[in-house]
């Protein structure tokens, strides 16, 4: 696209909400089993069509999802469950898989990286033997019709190898797309894309998966996220993931933040005109929540801004 020139953007955008995974996989605390069932409820009452629930990973790597069946039974089995919002899990490997089937999952992720050394650090192998188990967690997914959705970390820098090639990304986005994932979601794990160097990322891409295959996943460490998101629906892309008030951050990308928050993101696509299906008022309170629960306001400025007003503040 030249500059100046205007880009129809989507009309609507999927919102793929992240939080109770990404968010609360990095907090110091941990939280109740209770808390994360009725915040992915509150976030399903606000109209997000797919809320990822929680991540059966290794519990001594990572202890905040240490609770990953308790949570999935009781999400799937709610009386206030709504029909047709999807709940994605994190599965690395198949005893991850085993286990998510096992409590009901009908969505599940599998998370590779552009860097050697994140995948080394994340889930404690190389990218070449993650894709390997990667394909054995497709092949069990398609044979009992899960669907699979596909990340890449690191897309555009590692915190461990700086700038990554934007056709190495582009390579691990088609290896997943090809081996069976609906959707390919892009991973900015700390951060520190901005609109240049995420539209290079998302064009080499788009040129190896349709675009409409693609999500962003965009973490704010450096106040980037959404004008990566802008930088990205100019392209095309329609499917964004977020969390809720900020939350989050990896374990395994030291300084790494939250992915953009929800609020934000909202603000920014109802101001476009952009279509999410999301009520304003419930995210807010949905954000109060859990920020409420953690003692500290929602990262979000666009939720600071829009409580500080309702409150007359
Ligand atoms: P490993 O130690 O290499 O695994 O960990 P292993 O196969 O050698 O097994 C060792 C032990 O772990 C055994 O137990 C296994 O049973 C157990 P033990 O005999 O010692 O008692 N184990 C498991 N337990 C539960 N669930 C499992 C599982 N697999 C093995 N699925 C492993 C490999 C992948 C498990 C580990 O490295 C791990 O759990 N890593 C955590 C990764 C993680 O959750 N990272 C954060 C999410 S990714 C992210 O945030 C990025 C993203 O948001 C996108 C972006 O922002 O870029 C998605
Ligand atoms: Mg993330």
């Amino acid at each position: 696209m030249k500059r100046g020139e205007h880009m129809r953007f989507p009309d609507r955008v999927r919102i793929v909400e992240v939080g109770p995974r990404d968010g609360l996989q990095n907090e110091k605390q941990l939280v109740p089993s209770e808390v994360k069932v009725e915040l992915i409820e509150r976030l399903a009452e606000a109209g997000l069509p797919a809320i990822e629930a929680t991540a059966f990973v290794s519990p001594k790597w990572v202890p905040q999802m240490g609770d990953s069946d308790a949570v999935l039974r009781a999400v799937l089995s709610s009386p206030r469950r709504r029909p047709g919002v999807a709940f994605p899990v994190l599965t690395p490997n198949l005893k991850g898989f085993d286990a998510a089937v096992e409590a009901g999952a009908t969505e599940v992720a599998i998370f590779g990286a552009a860097s050697e050394t994140f995948s080394q650090k994340n889930i404690n192998c190389s990218v070449a033997e993650s894709l390997k188990r990667f394909a054995a967690v497709v092949d069990a997914a398609s044979a009992l019709e899960i669907r699979v959705r596909g990340y890449v970390s690191c897309v555009v820098a590692c915190p461990y190898e700086g700038a990554v090639d934007p056709a190495r990304t582009a390579w691990v986005a088609k290896t997943l797309y090809d081996m069976g994932c609906y959707e390919v979601s892009l991973g900015d794990t700390i951060g520190a894309g901005t609109p240049a160097s995420v539209r290079r990322m998302l064009e080499a891409c788009a040129g190896q998966v349709p675009i409409e295959r693609l999500a962003g996943h965009y973490h704010d460490t450096y106040g980037m996220a959404i004008a990566n998101i802008y930088a990205s629906l100019e392209l095309g892309l329609a499917v964004f993931d977020s969390s809720i008030a900020g939350l989050g951050g990896c374990p395994y990308a030291v300084g790494a933040s939250g992915n953009v928050a929800t609020e934000d993101l909202v603000f920014l696509l109802d101001g476009l005109g952009i279509e999410t299906g999301v009520d304003m008022d419930r995210l807010l309170a949905a954000g109060q929540f859990i920020s409420r629960h953690l003692g500290r306001p929602p990262a979000s400025r666009a939720a600071q801004a829009l409580l500080a007003k309702r409150s007359g503040g």
